[in-house]
């Protein structure tokens, strides 16, 4: 299976920034080792859609858990999904502390995504705090039993520890197998022989350095970026480790 590489944009980029998506489509890796995806702030999705000419697939960065309404501000699945999004990032641990989502929001939003037909990026992870008092598989475990969807449609998991975002810090490889073995564990568990087709990323401070390492973790299907993924060139160089 190609890993997937998934750069979150976060809120940066203005117009000319899908330059670097349009250098993304036009030099990708061999789609048979990586796919590329990019979650562009919503100002860009329309235009990142174009330059990205169905090679890298675009999405959001969060969605709204109703189709439609007096929701000032908010934008729902089915308007990413109309504007030629493939994906939609659910939980980020960002809107998670900013807009206070809980678990139940984040099932909500991830069922609204696959309600349009979206796949859905969900992301989890423990805090600093947790892992110190070793409870990040317990932390996982409730993340999973309060966030997951009825099914796995569409659905692929980050595994995402708070204190490795945006930090330079990264967890250990074998940290990182024991998580995603947790995860897996939890997803058969939860969602039946369904739950072993269920991609899971690793996301926090991935960068062209680490990605070879990361990607070679047992059951690590692919990477989610933030930082690293703002320009082409670090993208590319990010793919060129799978
Ligand atoms: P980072 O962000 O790569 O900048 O650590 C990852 C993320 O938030 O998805």
């Amino acid at each position: 299976m190609p890993a997937l590489i998934v750069g979150n944009w976060k809120m940066n980029g203005l117009g000319e920034a899908v330059a670097e998506i349009a250098e993304m489509a036009g030099s990708g890796p061999d789609p048979r080792r990586a796919a590329l995806w990019i979650a562009p702030p919503f100002t860009l999705i329309d235009r990142a859609v174009i330059v990205a000419a169905g090679t890298v697939k675009i999405g959001g960065q969060d969605c709204h858990h109703k189709n439609s309404g007096a929701h000032t501000g908010c934008v729902a699945a089915a308007m990413l999904a109309d504007l030629g999004a493939g994906f939609v990032i659910v939980g980020h641990s960002e809107r998670r502390r900013d807009n206070g989502e809980t678990d139940a929001d984040v099932r909500a939003k991830a069922m609204a995504g696959q309600a349009a037909g979206l796949e859905v990026i969900l992301c989890i992870g423990e805090t600093r705090e947790q892992r110190d008092a070793g409870q990040t598989d317990a932390v996982l475990s409730a993340q999973l039993a309060g966030s997951l969807p009825d099914d796995g449609e569409g659905l692929i998991i980050a595994y995402e520890p708070v204190w490795a975002i945006g930090t330079g810090l990264v967890p250990t490889l074998d940290d990182v197998a024991a998580a995603h073995a947790h995860i897996r564990r939890e997803l058969v568990a939860r969602l039946g022989p369904a739950g072993h087709g269920v991609r899971i990323l690793y996301g926090g401070s991935v960068t062209p350095a680490n990605a070879a390492d990361l990607l070679g973790v047992a059951d690590v299907g692919g990477v989610l970026v933030g930082g690293a993924s703002l320009t082409a060139a670090s993208l590319l160089a990010i793919a060129a480790a799978a």
